[in-house]
């Protein structure tokens, strides 16, 4: 159907009203008008965005897009037809989180999606890339709930020394995970697992870097989580920590008030915070602040 069809046949079941319903009709036909404004205007400004994105935009769009597609072993067509699971806004709860949200196609997808152009995704990436140089050149790194897997095989594909361990709740994001590292030839460098970040299968001491990003607030006690990574920290050892702050998503079951809280949190546990950089992000319901860190286990 044509827009101006579509228009018409509104138009006309309008009328068929207009007699008994004066008001209600007159609603709807000005509630009608701006809903049509303001998809037009919003279609109108994504696209304008999507045109005038760099060559740099677009290279990143089709990486990650091409990945997704080879870890999820699906056509875009079957990409766009996932269906994110939504029915359990309320359910602030581990096991209803894990069972309704982390164990589905669809989670792996949607957090590798956000590297293609969500901020703080990138953010991740840069912050991590930006201290590099502080580790030993044969690191070996565990990354705590590490999702799609993407920032274990940039980590991986920058440091061809370093070796990987992971832990992910998720069958779905190891499944998506291992592909992924797979399809950047850096999967014999890595041991991937499911298991809970506050029980971790490894001996005390092991790894000379623990990479924990925005997987404590997904846990109703993060210092639980938190004071498991540094045992298996060596002394010596680096921390790397993203932790969002004032972002009550359904799937977080600790919210953290102030960036401040956060630093407590390291404080806590024995960590020395080395650097750390807060930034503010703004989403369509309002803005929060996402907090990244480089800390040394002293
Ligand atoms: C927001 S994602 C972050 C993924 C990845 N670190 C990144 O930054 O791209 C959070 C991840 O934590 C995992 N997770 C949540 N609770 C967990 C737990 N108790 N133990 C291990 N992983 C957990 C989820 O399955 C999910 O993959």
């Amino acid at each position: 159907m044509l827009y101006e069809d579509f228009e018409q046949a509104f138009e006309a079941r309008l009328q068929t009203r207009a007699d008994a319903y004066v008001n209600a009709v007159e609603y709807h036909r000005v509630q009608f008008g701006q809903t049509i404004e303001y998809l037009l205007r919003s279609i109108l400004e994504q696209t304008d965005h999507l045109i005038k994105q760099s060559d740099a935009g677009w290279a990143r769009t089709e990486d990650v897009v091409t990945d997704i597609l080879y870890c999820a072993n699906m056509d875009v067509e079957q990409l766009l037809a996932l269906k994110t699971p939504n029915e359990l806004m309320a359910d602030r709860d581990f096991e209803a989180v894990k069972t309704k949200l982390y164990e589905t196609k669809c989670y792996p997808v949607s957090e590798h999606l956000n590297y293609i152009s969500f901020p703080p995704a990138l953010e991740r990436k840069a912050f991590i890339g930006k201290h590099f140089d502080c580790f030993k050149a044969d690191s070996y790194f565990c990354d705590l709930g590490f999702g799609p897997g993407v920032l274990t095989a940039f980590i991986l594909e920058q440091k061809a020394s370093w070796r990987a361990a992971g832990v992910d709740i998720s069958k779905d994001c190891l499944h998506h995970a291992q592909r992924l590292l797979e399809k950047k030839e850096v999967l014999e460098r890595s041991e991937l697992s499911v298991a809970d970040v506050r029980s971790l299968p490894y001996p005390d001491d092991t790894f000379d870097v623990v990479v924990a990003v925005e997987v404590l607030e997904h846990i109703p006690d993060p210092e639980a989580g938190l004071a498991e990574a540094m045992r298996v920290l060596k002394p010596g050892g680096y921390a790397m920590t993203a932790l969002p702050v004032r972002l009550p998503l359904w799937m977080h079951l600790y919210d953290f008030d102030t960036p401040d809280e956060v630093l407590a949190l390291y404080e806590k546990v024995g960590l020395e915070v080395v650097d750390f950089e807060k930034k503010e992000f703004r989403l369509q319901g309002g803005s929060f602040v996402d907090t990244f860190a480089l800390s040394v286990n002293p």
